[in-house]
Formats: C-alpha cells, structure tokens, sequence
C-alpha cells in the first residue's frame, strides 16, 4: 500500500461552491462547457422521442427528429416557457403557453396571429438555443458549446470510449432510479470516487468483502477520468478497450469508470455469474441539492467465467427474483453513499478545504484536480 498521497491543497472553491448560490452559479456556468452525460438512446428510438435532461443546473431536451438526435435548452424563444414539462415523451416541438412550433433546426416555424409580431416566422427569426450533442454507443452526451470548440467527445472519453460504447450496448432499455438528495453535487462524486469507505458504509452490500486489497486492484487515470478494477493487471485499461473494439470482453471483475463531472459507471457482479452496468449520476440543482439519476441492466457480455450449472438451470426463476430485488438493491447501495453526503452537508460551512487523503483516496485526489483545471479552464 502506498503512503498517504499529497492532497491538491485546497480543494477549489470549498466549500464555498457547497454554500454560496453565487459561487454556485458560477461553477456551473464553467461546467456547463464540458460534455455531460444526459440520457440513453433507447429514449429517443422513434422518430419524435424526446427527453429532458440538465446541464449544469440548465435544463435541456434531446429528440430524435427523422435520423439525427438534436438537442436544446428547454426555453420557448417568445417568453422562455420550458418546452418540454415531463422527464419523456413524443411529439412536434410546439411551446405550450402561444403554441410557437420549431423545426429540427430550433427556428420558429409557426407564430398564430404572426402579424402581431411581423410579416413571417422567418423574418422574426426567433431560435432556441441548440446544445451541441455525441454519443458513445448508446450514451448521450451534450454541452453548451459552439461545435468545434473543445475536444471531440471521443478525445475527450479517451481510452475509456471504446469500453462505454461496448458496455452500453444493451439491447434492452434500462431500468431507472432517482431520487433528490440534500447534498451538493461534488459531495456526492466523492463518496463514489474513493475506496475507502465500502466496508463501513456498505457493511450490508458492497463492502460485505472487506477493504480492497491493493496486490489484487489497480487504479487508472485518463484524461480528466479514473477508474478501479478489481484486477491487479497495469495494462487492464488497454487491454479491455482493445477487446471491446474487438467484440471478445467477457465479463469478470468488478470496475468503476468515473468520468468527469458526474459520471459513474459501474461493472458488478450481482449474484453468480449474473453480471449488471450500473450508471449513476448526480445532477447539480443548487448548491444544497443534487438529482441523483441511476440506471441499470444486464452486462451486454457473456461472463469470463462460465455459469455454474445451477446458476444455467435456475435462471428462468432467477432472473425473475432479480428483476424485482434489482431496484431496492440499487436504492439501498446509492442511499447508502446519500446518507453520507447528507450529513456532511448539514455541516458544509465547516468543511475543511484541505482534507486528508490515503491511498484509497487517490482518485479522489485526482478528480479535484481535474476540477480545478476545469475551473481554470473555462
Ligand atoms: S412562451 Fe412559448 S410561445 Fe410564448
Ligand atoms: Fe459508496
């Protein structure tokens, strides 16, 4: 085990982003230029699908219009009525307050009683706001950002690209969970960006097997992105992006990709060789408040390991205790971690900027300087 590791000393903006509205805001407009994650294709299958999402605290919609995915802040052009009032659905983009219609484009394709305003839609030449969107398989990200400014969401994923795409490729939507939670949306990233706590806070879950034991883990950092395996190989990160491009990753070991800003995605095994993608996200609101969004579905891979034949005949029964265990096992786990962040939370005025960091910190350490450079950068 390596010795205590050199904390980035003091953490950017703590906690004053965790308490001050206006620090708050400011964060986030710098956030708001970095590709975040929003949704999962299988919400925008059909042409005319769309959902909501946020960025950075501003909230957004994707829709599906003919073959091209396009995204927008969800804010009429007329007098700023959210265009979209649900989390999904279907349909033409038509504000609901004067019924102005938008095209693919975001222009304003239809005003009733236009004369009031001038000749023609066209020469009023109101738009929304577009964000610009990617995906990587079937996750996809957005950002408020001229396109061509910034890396490429391919650049910026890096080496982990090819492994999110292959991990998304379920052919079944996934399931989803959320919830709000009392805590700034940084508080939350950290308690999933650490190894430390698992066998105190998830005594009853996760943490059931003890502290991670370094000769059988290893730790990667890419980019502004970490993440674990429970594999001890130096090369693990390469070689599991190189055997996702391939088509031959077989599912074995425990591994947590955590990309920045608030992205968790997590390969775990539930019960036998039944594998799971688990994705998580914390969604800033204020300074105090967070949306924490989780999905899962079955790992698109056959396992490494081949089943047990129990594990083979049992399946039809198994899979259906599953289904209906999935959703309370993921809460439990995720609210676990929330309860945490809640509570430290209620003392945020009082967090130390300079925290002390071991080596199952280390990416803890990691992530806050990549804030600090985003914060810088922007
Ligand atoms: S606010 Fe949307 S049409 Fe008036
Ligand atoms: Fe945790």
């Amino acid at each position: 085990m390596k010795p205590q590791i050199p904390t980035p000393t003091p953490f950017a903006n703590w906690p004053d982003t965790l308490i001050d509205p206006a620090r708050f805001r400011d964060e986030q407009t710098r956030l708001a230029r970095i590709w975040t994650f929003l949704g999962f294709t299988h919400d925008v299958a059909k042409d005319g699908d769309w959902f909501r999402a946020t960025i950075a605290t501003r909230s957004v919609f994707v829709q599906r219009l003919g073959e091209e995915l396009r995204g927008f802040e969800n804010r009429c052009a007329h007098r700023s009525f959210p265009l979209r009032n649900a989390d999904k659905g279907n349909g033409p983009i038509v504000c609901g307050f004067h019924h102005w219609r938008y095209d693919k484009n975001g222009e304003v394709v239809e005003v009733p009683q236009c004369a009031l305003f001038g000749p023609s839609p066209g020469e009023l030449a109101a738009r929304l706001n577009p964000i610009e969107i990617d995906t990587c398989g079937s996750l996809i990200f957005g950002r408020f950002a001229p396109p061509g400014s910034g890396p490429s969401l391919r650049l910026y994923l890096g080496e982990s690209f090819d492994i999110l795409a292959a991990i998304s490729a379920t052919s079944v939507a996934p399931r989803f969970v959320t919830r709000s939670v009392e805590a700034n949306w940084r508080l939350c990233f950290h308690a999933n960006v650490e190894d430390y706590h698992g066998p105190i806070i998830h005594a009853r879950t996760l943490g059931k097997s003890g502290y991670p034991r370094p000769e059988r883990t290893h730790y990667f950092r890419f980019g502004w992105h970490s993440a674990f395996f429970a594999n001890p190989d130096p090369d693990g990160l390469t070689r599991m992006a190189a055997e996702c491009r391939n088509g031959t990753w077989r599912s074995a070991n425990y591994r947590v990709f955590q990309i920045f800003p608030d992205l968790t995605v997590s390969h775990v095994r539930v019960h036998w060789e039944n594998w799971f993608v688990v994705v998580v996200q914390y969604a800033p609101v204020s300074p105090s408040r967070s949306v924490m969004r989780a999905w899962y579905y079955r790992a698109p891979f056959p396992p490494r390991v081949p089943p047990p034949w129990y594990d083979r005949l049992t399946r039809p029964l198994t899979n259906l205790v599953r289904r209906l265990v999935m959703p309370y096992l993921v809460r439990m786990v995720l609210d676990e971690d929330n309860f945490v962040c809640e509570r430290q939370q209620s003392i945020a005025q009082q967090l130390s900027p300079a925290p002390i960091l071991g080596a199952l910190e280390e990416r803890l350490a990691w992530y806050e300087e990549a804030y600090a450079e985003a914060m810088r950068a922007s």
